[in-house]
C-alpha cells in the first residue's frame, strides 16, 4: 500500500506540474482527490490493514494528500500568473508612440483682418452692428441722397427683387448709417461690417459679392480732423507706423465734402516703378485706393431726424477684401473666395 501511495504522489505531482491550464488541473484534482479518485480508492482499503499498520499508513496517506493539495495550489497560482503575463503582453500599449495629430483649422484670413479692424475701432469706442443684406431701395439709395436716375441705381449694376426696384441686395453698407441714426441719438459711433452685392463679373479684382465696413460718427462739433485722425489711426495700426496716407478730394452723394484715402504703394514706395518696370501692385500709380469717406451730408442727417445745424458727423466705407489683400499681401481676389486649403494654410 505504501508503494501505491508513493506512486500516486509522484504521478500526481508530475501531472500537476505539467498541466497547461485550469481545466486540466481541475481534472487532475478529481482524478486524485475526488470521491472516486485514486487516493480515495486506496484509503478505502485501509480497513484491511492490521491495527498497527493503520495509523502508519494513515499518516503516509495524509502526507500524500497534503503534498498533492499543496502542489495543486502552487500550480493554480503559477498558471494564473502565466495567463496574466500572456494577457499583458497581448494587450500591451506603447505609451511612447506619438499620438495622431488632429488637424485643427483656423480663422479665414478675411476674418482675421476683420477682427483686427473691429478691435481697433472698438478700442476707439465704436459700437459694432449688423444689418440686413436684403435692403429697401429707400435705405440703400434714396435716404442716402442718391437720387432716382443715379448711375449706381442702374439695373445693370444692382440685383433687384421687384419690378418697381424697391427691394434689392444692398450694394453698399452705407444704408446702415440710416438704420443706425433712426434708432440712436447723437453722440453716436458705429461700425457696420457686412456683405454687399453688385453685378460685377468675377476677375482678379472684382466679385459679385464682397465685404464692406461702414463707419459713422455723429456729435456736436465733429470735423474733418476727427475723420483724418480715426482713419490714420486705423491705417497705422493695420499697415504699420511708417505707412504713408493721403486724402484726395472725391464725390459721394451722402457726404459733403467727400474724399478718398490712398496708401502709398508698399511695393514701389510710391515711385510707380520696380526695377524699371511698371509696378504691378499699384499699376504705376504709386498709391493704392483704400476707402471713401466724408462729412455726413446735411440732407442725410435731416433724413434721419438729426438737426444738421446742431450736429455734424463723418462717415467712411472700406472694402474688407482690399484691406485684407494689402494686409496679407494677397494679389488675386479670387483666392479669398476659393477656399483652397493650400492657400488658406499660409496664414
Ligand atoms: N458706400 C461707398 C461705396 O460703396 C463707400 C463710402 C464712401 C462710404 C464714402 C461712406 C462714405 O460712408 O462716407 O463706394
Amino acid at each position: 500500500m505504501k508503494q501505491q501511495l508513493e506512486r500516486i504522489r509522484s504521478e500526481a505531482l508530475a501531472a500537476l506540474n505539467a498541466a497547461a491550464d485550469g481545466q486540466e488541473l481541475e481534472a487532475l484534482r478529481v482524478r486524485y482527490l475526488g470521491k472516486k479518485g485514486e487516493l480515495t480508492a486506496v484509503l478505502k482499503q485501509m480497513g484491511k490493514l492490521s491495527p498497527e499498520e493503520r495509523p502508519v499508513m494513515g499518516q503516509v496517506a495524509n502526507n500524500v494528500r497534503a503534498a498533492i493539495e499543496e502542489t495543486l495550489e502552487q500550480a493554480k497560482t503559477h498558471l494564473a500568473a502565466k495567463a496574466m503575463e500572456v494577457r499583458l503582453q497581448a494587450e500591451a500599449v506603447d505609451v511612447t508612440i506619438p499620438g495622431e495629430a488632429v488637424a485643427l483649422g483656423h480663422q479665414h484670413p478675411m476674418n482675421m483682418v476683420l477682427q483686427e479692424i473691429k478691435d481697433i475701432f472698438v478700442g476707439m469706442g465704436y459700437q459694432v452692428v449688423d444689418g440686413p443684406e436684403v435692403e429697401l431701395a429707400s435705405y440703400n439709395f434714396t435716404r442716402l441722397n442718391i437720387e432716382e436716375g443715379h448711375p449706381s441705381r442702374d439695373r445693370s449694376d444692382t440685383f433687384y427683387f421687384t419690378d418697381d426696384d424697391s427691394l434689392l441686395l444692398r450694394t453698399q453698407t452705407s444704408p446702415m448709417q440710416i438704420r443706425f441714426m433712426e434708432n440712436h441719438k447723437p453722440p453716436l459711433c458705429m461700425l457696420a461690417p457686412g456683405r454687399v452685392f453688385r453685378k460685377d463679373e468675377a476677375d482678379a479684382t472684382h466679385s459679385p459679392m464682397f465685404h464692406q465696413i461702414e463707419g459713422l460718427v455723429v456729435d456736436e462739433g465733429i470735423t474733418m480732423g476727427d475723420l483724418k485722425g480715426a482713419l490714420t489711426t486705423l491705417m497705422k495700426r493695420i499697415y504699420g507706423e511708417d505707412s504713408v496716407m493721403r486724402f484726395r478730394p472725391h464725390h459721394f452723394p451722402f457726404t459733403e465734402p467727400s474724399c478718398e484715402m490712398d496708401m502709398q504703394c508698399h511695393k514701389c514706395q510710391g515711385t510707380g516703378e520696380v526695377d524699371g518696370q511698371v509696378c504691378s501692385t499699384c499699376h504705376g500709380e504709386g498709391w493704392i485706393e483704400l476707402l471713401g469717406a466724408g462729412m455726413v451730408h446735411p440732407k442725410v442727417l435731416e433724413n434721419c431726424g438729426i438737426d444738421p445745424e446742431k450736429y455734424s458727423g463723418f462717415a467712411f466705407g472700406m472694402g474688407l477684401e482690399r484691406m485684407a489683400m494689402g494686409r496679407l499681401r494677397i494679389n488675386d481676389l479670387r483666392l479669398i473666395f476659393d477656399n483652397d486649403v493650400r492657400f488658406l494654410n499660409q496664414f
